[in-house]
């Protein structure tokens, strides 16, 4: 084999990573997780996670990455031949088609969403009208289809193109939009007249909502916004080059995805206090509350046009992602052309979210452990195999990986990051392994 492919640029880089990190987890999950458990308090706990927990294993998958060059499979069989730690892979390849399967069927409500936006119907409509009319969109059985399969198609075109060509020029044009968007947003939100209250709702510490259910759960987002645990990062990292600093690359993707998520937050608290509208809606804070509120905004189709782009575009550098993770793999090692890789991925995924898609309406009967398909897609990929993945990966690097290969990569041969890398080491040995694990328990209610 030739010469691996590489971002081209440091920008490439920063996009095409932060366009994984950030996407529905951010700007839908994030601001809901954080309205339902503690505002500020679920923030501390948050950020708390991503510097201890996110940025150590984002360095632990960038290591095993730029080392080997490799997809994620081939990438263990490289650092430690004759050994099975490239189950890891074949753990992060199920995850990234699991979580796609459901990701995909929320991607496609937020094109259906940015459809009616430009139709100019999602305006007068009472709050019970806006959750009547989605129960009955996402009960379809037809029309969230036809959404899934154009969101599918529109990353065909991206990924049969390749890794610079595709991904890299794709996030090099979407993440700034995708910021210029979010800065437009803030500022609209924060001149609304209760402005203030939202955010004291939002960035207010109520300890008294802190549980250990809720210490898991800002643990958890924390994995799974900064796309950690399943080999995304390893296939990301496997294009960069050896100047890039990885240390410094995390750094960065964590504070972007970080401040997207309280960006998001920004958004969207001070107009939900503003237009009197429910903050503790959970999962319907996106998709039922905020039309409801930029309905009663002046020029309110534009606003809400505007909000389902920049969710789409999130959505859609996130979707990119996953889906490379399982091209890469299928192009080494069943010898498939980029486009053939990328067309069996699409086909595997559209049977899946499918599936996931129908589970919400006349399939809902059918239950795993109690649970619709969709809801174990997320359940068993998120709460089970995220976290497997991510204990194994910093085990790996912790204790089976030769310390000065880590160090080598993390410090770009440059003494003067040592201390850093000796403090992440140490994360990544002890910490992250310890924290995962109390994940993984309580994903089990042992704890
Ligand atoms: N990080 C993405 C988000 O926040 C989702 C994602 C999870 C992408 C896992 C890739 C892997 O939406």
């Amino acid at each position: 084999m030739g010469e691996r492919t590489k971002f081209a640029t440091k920008l490439g880089v920063i996009a095409t990573t932060v366009g994984s990190a950030v996407g529905l987890g951010n700007i839908w999950r994030f601001p809901y997780e954080a309205g339902m458990n503690g505002g500020g308090a679920f923030l501390m706990i948050y950020i708390l996670c991503v510097l201890i927990l996110g940025v150590p294993v984002m360095c632990a998958e960038f290591i095993i990455g730029r080392k080997s060059k490799s997809d994620t499979v081939d990438a263990f069989k490289k650092l430690i031949p004759g050994s099975r730690w490239y189950y890891i892979g074949y753990i992060g390849i199920l995850a990234s088609i699991l979580i796609l399967g459901y990701y995909m069927v929320i991607s496609g409500w937020t094109l259906e969403y940015l459809f009616q936006a430009a139709c100019n119907n999602l305006t007068g409509k009472t709050a019970a009208e806006f959750k009547a009319e989605q129960n009955a969109f996402i009960q379809n059985d037809f029309r969230p289809l036809l959404w899934i399969y154009i969101f599918l198609f529109i990353n065909y075109i991206i990924i049969s193109k390749g890794v610079q060509k595709g991904i890299e020029k794709m996030s090099n044009i979407l993440m700034p939009i995708l910021f210029i968007i979010l800065i437009v947003f803030c500022i609209r939100s924060l001149t609304l007249p209760e402005a203030n209250e939202g955010l004291k709702f939002f960035l207010h510490p109520d300890f008294s909502k802190i549980t250990p259910q809720v210490i898991v759960r800002a643990m958890g987002q924390a994995f799974f916004s900064l796309s950690l645990g399943m080999g995304i990062l390893i296939t990301y990292s496997s294009y960069f080059n050896n100047k890039t600093h990885l240390i410094k690359t995390a750094g960065t993707v964590a504070i972007l995805d970080t401040t997207v998520a309280i960006l998001a937050g920004v958004i969207i608290f001070p107009a939900v206090f503003s237009y009197g509208v429910d903050p503790v809606a959970g999962p319907d804070l996106v998709f039922v509350t905020l039309p409801n509120v930029f309905n009663q905004m002046p020029v309110s189709a534009l606003w809400s046009a505007l909000f389902f782009l920049l969710l789409t575009v999130a959505a859609l550098t996130s979707t990119v992602s996953l889906f490379e993770v399982a091209v890469a793999f299928f192009i080494n090692h069943m010898h498939l052309s980029r486009k053939k890789a990328t067309r069996t991925m699409m086909i595997i995924v559209a049977i899946l979210s499918t599936i996931c898609s129908l589970s919400i309406g006349s399939w809902s009967h059918i239950r795993i452990f109690g649970k619709t398909i969709f809801d174990a897609c997320d359940y068993f990929s998120a709460i089970i195999l995220l976290p497997i993945g991510g204990l194994l990966i910093s085990i790996f690097i912790g204790w089976i990986l030769k310390r000065n290969i880590s160090r080598e990569e993390l410090t770009n041969r440059n003494k003067l990051h040592e201390p850093l890398f000796n403090a992440i080491f140490f994360c990544i040995k002890y910490i992250a392994p310890i924290i995962i694990i109390l994940i993984f328990l309580s994903g089990f209610g042992i704890i």
